[in-house]
């Protein structure tokens, strides 16, 4: 059986940085689902679809066909055959996927291609259900977390870092609104799983980080 690690936890708690980095370490693939979901937000996006209007929002996406391929360990998001990487790490995408992913018909449509890649390859794959609902057969499974203040500032200094001035109150304010989203929808919540192991970072290097998650593999 392949290894499966999952990692689940809010948004800006370090999930795709400590994966790729465990990924890299145990020579296993990076399965960032976050992306797939946006790859789909991207599409109801640029549709000009009504995000108030589930149904329409159902329906529209069926039209996006998102497949994953690696370029020396990156993975590539491909909508409908276009690698859409460039446009999926944006704030507008980001937060109309945290509006759509509680969509049944958007989930669905990318649950098949979820499950195939952990029963194909030795993975670690992060998101918010991986754990509670995609892989309930994995081991280890991570719930990896920081209070909304530590993730702010972490998402605050990344953008300084590219030059831009943001507005730390607005990062917060955005932050748990979509921890709000996330937890609080129908379908597949952000939960910790019962089996899953809490991992705070607030108060941790990514290298103790990373380190916790390889012990948990052994
Ligand atoms: O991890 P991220 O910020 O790239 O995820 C974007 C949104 O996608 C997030 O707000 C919730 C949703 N998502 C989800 O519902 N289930 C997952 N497994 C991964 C992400």
């Amino acid at each position: 059986m392949a290894l499966n690690i999952a990692v689940d936890g809010p948004a800006g708690a370090g999930k795709s940085t400590i994966a790729k980095l465990v990924a890299k370490k145990k020579n296993i693939i990076y399965v960032d689902t976050g992306a797939m979901y946006r790859a789909i937000a991207l599409y109801i996006l640029r549709k000009g679809t009504d995000l108030n209007d589930s149904e329409a929002v159902s329906r529209d996406c069926k039209g996006a066909n998102v497949t994953i391929g690696y370029d020396n360990g990156t993975q590539i998001v491909f909508l409908n055959g276009e690698n859409v990487n460039a446009f999926l790490r944006t704030e507008e995408v980001g937060n109309t996927a945290s509006k759509t992913s509680a969509n049944p018909a958007v989930r669905a449509q990318i649950f098949n291609l979820q499950q195939q890649l952990a029963k194909e390859n030795d993975c670690i794959m992060d998101g918010r259900d991986i754990g509670s609902v995609v892989l309930p057969g994995a081991k280890p499974k991570i719930y990896l977390t920081a209070s909304s203040e530590v993730r702010a500032k972490r998402r605050f200094d990344e953008l300084i870092e590219k030059g831009e001035k943001p507005d730390f109150d607005k990062i917060k304010e955005d932050i748990e609104k979509r921890d709000y989203q996330d937890m609080h929808r129908e379908i597949s919540p952000l939960v910790k799983a019962e089996d899953a192991v809490l991992v705070d970072s607030s108060d941790m290097t990514i290298d103790e980080v990373v380190e916790k998650i390889c012990s948990l593999c052994e």
